[in-house]
């Protein structure tokens, strides 16, 4: 039995922020953002659109696509770091809002790696015959986890959910999936819990996500580099074989730099970073969904998915459609 994706959904804030927008409160310019990430505006959720709520509308519209009922799942994943809570858990409270019957459901973090390793984790749910079905949502709030002085973070990131469903099947689907993780890299990027005080602190400092760029960049080169020879490898085919990179968004200049190694042209890059920015674990799923309902993606193509972030975690999968 096969892991398949059947059904893809996404939700992103109405609210859209401009590199001009930002240019008026940090120093910055549309110039650099475009040239240096490849960015132009970034969607911001307003104090209504919760991770759980961008999650929940992002999950609804999977499940329609796959057209199952919600009652078929048996089992629930959310990736995300930037949850409205600690716990319970975003799983749990979409278990509740949708109606599923009882069933595992759970967060994982893996920060921008997140839906490609909650992808994995559903896949083995699958082949074992333990879920018919899975939800498997990344929902990110990067607009909380900012500081918005910074402008070597505040520029980069944006808000949205993403959400697929993958289904037993007895055809290929997700053909390959590798997930690597290298703890040494801990500093280069980083978003600190309020937990993190003293026992004696009245008051937490404020937290928000700190990155090292420039290093960050170089390892996320390399790692993906790498890692789409093993990909390959492991699911048996060539660089020829793969119809479109649907990569997570953090610098054009990445994606131009996998695409290159797979000797694609970047007509076969699914982008969505010029209009959505880096939405850290829903970026993948973000630009599944873009890819399919603008009928890029089509039946019987092979898309190859990669992801690198804070940990350092890296990963992806081969899936066909
Ligand atoms: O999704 C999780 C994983 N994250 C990533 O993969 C992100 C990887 N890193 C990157 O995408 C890039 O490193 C950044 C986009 C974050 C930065 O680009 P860079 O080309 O590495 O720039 P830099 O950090 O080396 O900075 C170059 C210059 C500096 O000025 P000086 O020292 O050369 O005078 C910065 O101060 O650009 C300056 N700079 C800015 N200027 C205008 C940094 N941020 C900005 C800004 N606007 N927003």
């Amino acid at each position: 039995m096969f892991a398949k994706i059947t059904g893809t959904g996404s939700y992103l804030p109405k609210k859209s922020l401009t590199n001009h927008d930002l240019a008026e409160f940090v120093d910055t310019s549309d110039e650099w953002v475009k040239q240096r990430v490849g960015i132009k505006s970034r969607h911001i959720a307003s104090d209504d659109e919760t991770t759980s709520l961008m999650a929940l509308e992002a999950a609804k519209d999977a499940i329609k696509s796959a057209n199952i009922s919600a009652k078929d799942i048996g089992l629930v994943i959310v990736a995300t770091g930037t949850s409205e809570y600690l716990m319970p858990s975003v799983a749990s409270i979409l278990q509740h809002e949708l109606s599923i019957p009882s069933c595992p459901a759970f967060d994982i973090g893996a920060a921008c790696s997140g839906f490609v390793y909650a992808v994995d984790i559903a896949k083995q749910y699958i082949e074992n015959n333990t879920a018919k079905h899975v939800l498997v949502v990344a929902s990110e709030r990067m607009s909380r986890a900012l500081d918005w002085n910074d402008r070597s973070t505040c520029v980069l990131f944006g808000d949205g959910a993403g959400a697929v469903i993958l289904s037993q099947s007895h055809e290929p689907g997700i053909i390959a999936s590798k997930l690597h993780t290298n703890g040494e890299g801990l500093e280069m990027l980083q978003f600190k819990s309020p937990l993190k005080r003293k026992l004696d602190e009245t008051h937490s400092e404020n937290a928000y996500i700190t990155m090292q760029g420039n290093k960050v960049f170089k390892q996320a080169v390399s790692s993906l580099t790498t890692l789409v020879n093993e990909l390959l490898e492991d699911a048996k085919i060539t660089k020829k074989d793969i119809d479109w990179l649907v990569p997570h968004q953090a610098n054009y200049r990445i994606l131009e730099a996998t695409a290159k190694k797979l000797g694609l042209c970047m007509s076969q890059v699914v982008v969505t970073l010029d209009t959505q920015g880096n939405t850290s674990a829903a970026s993948i799923p973000l630009a599944l969904d873009y890819a399919i309902k603008n009928k890029m993606i089509t039946s019987g193509q092979t898309i190859l998915t990669e992801a690198f972030g804070a940990g350092l975690v890296w990963g992806g999968f081969i899936a066909k459609f």
